[in-house]
């Protein structure tokens, strides 16, 4: 059996403002320290998140070659995204919500 397609069709000519995000209300600033830095993050979001905003690529080594890894699904199945948080090793950063002055270790890379 198929199921017909009712979605409506997008018209390139037709304006889209109605389909804008005109307002978002966020909660004030919190700081994280990621390697001894602090960074800023908004409550609610995911280590993940505030790491990816403030520009970290790169969160572990590879067990096996020592390559650098970095986040890839963003939703707790690669295990590609894991940092030490508050000391507690290999924490899923996508998976984890940020909190007040939580304590963030990467594995940083060295410079080039
Ligand atoms: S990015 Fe895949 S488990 Fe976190």
């Amino acid at each position: 059996m198929t199921e017909k397609n009712t979605a409506p069709a997008i018209d390139p000519g037709r304006p889209t403002e109605n389909l804008r995000v005109t307002s978002i209300r966020r909660r004030p600033a919190i700081r994280i320290q990621v390697n001894g830095r602090s960074i800023e993050a908004t409550p609610g979001e995911t280590v993940l998140a505030a790491l990816t905003a403030a520009g970290f690529k790169v969160l572990k080594k590879s067990n096996v070659r020592g390559e650098a890894r970095g986040p890839f699904c963003g939703m707790g199945v690669c295990y590609e995204c894991l940092v030490t948080i508050n000391g507690v090793p290999k924490q899923r950063s996508c998976m984890t919500e940020v909190e007040d002055n939580m304590e963030i270790q990467t594995y940083e890379p060295p410079p080039d």
